[in-house]
């Protein structure tokens, strides 16, 4: 059967490839509905579009004719697939809040189809910090992104803006309409579907007193990654964490907890589970007893500072009575990496200890070089963004399960 794709134009010097890509679709078998929108046809001409679609181009919401023979809610669900090319930062913004004042915005939040963006602008543009967000929550939602590609822009720049070329969109539209989904990992298969994992993740905060705490430098990248990594695969993710600076991924339930016996009673509270990961950089110690109030500088001199120290959450959770099945715990090493973590496989009863040398930039820091120790011996990945390190934790997971 012909497959179709509603493809949508925006306002980008870009618009002009799209026409393009009505051709190289044409080509492949694929025909195209195109949906203009006001910016693009500051670039491109619906005469240009429909010329090559050879049908007719869609533009406005308000036009009556178009709402009598095919209204947005029909147009949006009669294509296999919906191509947004060139996806401007301003077509994005609106998609990922849901803001529907135009026939483009109203066909992309009425539709029952996938979405396919294929982004083009400014690298500035690109790079700022609410296009970022606003393409982590439509990809979140299930929307599959094409590019940004890296190279001269029109603008004169260079760097990461320029819509990727008519062949290359062709061929990802090709994958997605024969149900190729490792494109995006979300709507693909669910292996870990009906198991819940417990992870905690961030460091601990130990109160001095009302303002002065002990704690660490752990940002709660991983432990997020990896909680967003096996949602993705279907689990139902229990996120416990410390203070951190980031935003919690999408999961089942984030609890936010200070002290190291928060964490410990938030993660016995969420027992049952079948998968425990314990990220968090946990404060092996904290003072003996915390003043209510601020402790004064001056009179008494310098106050020597008393530790004691903290429940094991990991060591707990291994030996608790109803112990999830798959324990896996984490060791920050500066040297003799493997061998410490193999050590630590029995004295905390867990099942898998995740190795990192914490000798360089981990901590905080984008990337990691997991070695994942079993008793069956050691999986070392290579230095991973770490999105792409969980990504692979959660597939091993899976596997396990399989
Ligand atoms: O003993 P060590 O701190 O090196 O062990 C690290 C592992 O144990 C990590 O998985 C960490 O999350 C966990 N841990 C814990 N509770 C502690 C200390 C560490 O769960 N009090």
């Amino acid at each position: 059967m012909t497959k179709r794709v509603l493809l949508i134009i925006g306002g980008g010097i870009a618009a002009y490839k799209s026409l393009f890509l009505i051709r190289v679709l044409a080509r492949r078998g694929i025909k195209s509905t195109v949906i203009l929108t006001k910016g693009g046809s500051e670039f491109v001409t619906a005469l240009s579009a429909g010329g090559l679609s050879g049908e007719k181009v869609y533009t406005d919401l308000f036009d009556l004719t178009a709402e009598a023979e095919m209204g947005h809610i029909e147009l949006s669900r009669s294509a296999d697939l919906v191509v947004v090319a060139p996806a401007t930062a301003d077509l994005m913004a609106k998609a990922a809040h849901g803001i529907a004042n135009d026939l483009a915005t109203t066909t992309l939040s009425a539709t029952d189809k996938r979405t396919l963006y294929v982004p083009a602008m400014n690298v500035r543009m690109w790079e700022n910090a609410a296009t970022q967000r606003n393409v982590k929550t439509l990809t979140d939602d299930g929307a599959f992104m094409l590019g940004p590609d890296e190279g001269e822009m029109a603008c004169g720049e260079f760097g990461e803006g320029r819509m990727a070329e008519p062949e290359a969109i062709a061929e990802t539209i090709e994958k997605i309409l024969k149900g190729d989904t490792t494109l995006d990992g979300l709507k693909g298969p669910k292996p870990l579907a009906g198991k819940k994992a417990l992870i905690t993740a961030g460091p601990t905060r130990e109160a001095i007193d009302p303002v002065r705490y002990l704690s660490n430098h752990s940002s709660g990248k991983q432990g997020y990654a990896i909680a967003a990594a096996l949602t993705r695969l279907g689990a139902e993710v229990t996120l416990v964490s410390g203070p951190t600076a980031i935003d919690p991924p999408a999961c089942a339930a984030f609890v936010p907890v200070e002290s190291a016996r928060d964490m410990e009673a938030a993660c016995h509270n969420a027992l049952p589970a079948d998968i425990f990961i314990a990220v968090a950089a946990v404060a092996d110690w904290r003072p003996d007893g915390s003043a209510d109030k601020k402790i004064k500088k001056g009179k008494s001199g310098i106050p020597a500072l008393k530790l004691v120290e903290n429940p094991d959450i990991l060591a707990g959770i291994a030996t608790a009575k109803n112990r999830p099945e798959l324990v896996i715990g984490f060791a920050a090493e500066t040297n003799d990496v493997v061998a410490h973590a193999k050590a630590k496989l029995t004295k905390k009863g867990c099942d898998w200890i995740v190795a990192n040398d914490v000798s360089g930039d981990v901590m905080g820091g984008d990337h990691n070089a997991m070695i994942v120790v079993t008793a069956k011996g050691e999986d070392a990945f290579p230095r991973l963004k770490k999105e792409d390190a969980a990504r692979r934790l959660a597939e091993k997971i899976a596997e396990h399960f399989a």
